[in-house]
């Protein structure tokens, strides 16, 4: 039976996982490079549970600490040497991702499945740098995780059908389902909304539109829930120019160009919601 859980990179995602698993009941150890970066993870985990209490009257009946006993925060990737199942949540690039890989492949017990949460890279790539690569599944969680009951899940080369089950069982623990599909960069749902996105900025960096206007044509036009700028914001520019710049390399088809004008956002350190501005101010 699954009962501790690994979680890698306190980040957007890595936060509200960490929540959900715990608010089911699993035990959590979570892990980031810095101390500073945990403590914010807590106070937004903090945060968080109590919003939550408004959507979900379950989850009230748990106070806010007594869910936090259940996340161990650390910087220590040696903590995870007894977790069941884990979650690696790091920053979007190949070569953060696959040193993540190389040392918790060497930490974890034999039987821990490895779930890459990515928006683009390849869970095939990813896996071949590990020693359990029928034991390495994609799950591309949505955000915010406590809020979508679905997640993309991506069958690498050699994931065998029992990392597979073993998947399926982990995601009920938190009342989560899956689609699964096979491996090529970006899967189904990011190959496509990147698109989308990308050429949501080049729109207004053509001056077609400013971005409300962008976002509103698609929720009052289409009835889509977010527009194409606010998703990216709430995804972060960062991670988006850096989805990107996967699909731009593992085509090698210009249509997954960066636009510039994101780019230039991202240098200027407008990453979106997380860092308080992006098309919009928050
Ligand atoms: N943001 C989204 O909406 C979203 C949705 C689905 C999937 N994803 C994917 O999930 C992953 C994480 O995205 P995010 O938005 O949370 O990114 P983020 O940039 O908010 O957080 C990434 C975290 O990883 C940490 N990290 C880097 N190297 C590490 C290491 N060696 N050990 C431990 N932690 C390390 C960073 O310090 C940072 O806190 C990415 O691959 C992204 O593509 C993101």
């Amino acid at each position: 039976m699954m009962q501790k859980i690994g979680v890698v990179g306190a980040g957007t995602m890595g936060i509200g996982l960490s929540q959900s698993l715990a608010q089911a009941g699993l035990e959590v150890v979570l892990v980031d490079i810095s101390d500073d970066i945990l403590a914010r993870a807590k106070e937004e985990i903090r945060k968080s549970i109590r919003f939550s209490a408004f959507f979900n009257k379950g989850h009230s009946l748990e106070s806010v600490d007594a869910v936090l006993t259940r996340i161990t925060l650390t910087t220590d990737h040696h903590l995870l040497y007894d977790v069941d199942f884990l979650v690696e949540n790091v920053t979007e690039k190949y070569e953060v991702k696959q040193a993540v890989y190389e040392i918790i492949d060497r930490i974890c017990p034999e039987h821990c499945v490895f779930a890459v949460n990515t928006s683009c890279i390849s869970i095939t790539k990813l896996a071949a740098g590990t020693k359990r690569p029928d034991r390495v599944i994609g799950m591309h969680f949505m955000n915010p995780v406590m809020m979508k009951p679905t997640v993309e899940a991506i069958r690498g080369f050699h994931t065998s059908d029992k990392t597979i089950e073993t998947a399926k069982d982990f995601l009920a623990r938190f009342g989560k389902d899956m689609i699964l599909v096979n491996d090529l960069p970006g899967f189904v749902s990011n190959r496509i909304s990147h698109l989308l996105m990308n050429e949501a900025a080049f729109v207004v960096q053509d001056q077609v539109a400013q971005p409300k206007d962008v976002d509103d044509i698609f929720k009052k036009c289409f009835n889509h829930a977010m527009g194409p700028l606010e998703t990216a914001d709430l995804i972060g520019l960062d991670t988006v120019v850096h989805s990107l710049d996967v699909l731009y390399e593992s085509y090698q088809d210009s249509k997954y160009r960066v636009c510039p004008l994101l780019r230039k956002m991202v240098d200027a350190g407008l990453h979106g919601r997380k860092s308080g501005r992006g098309f919009y101010d928050y």
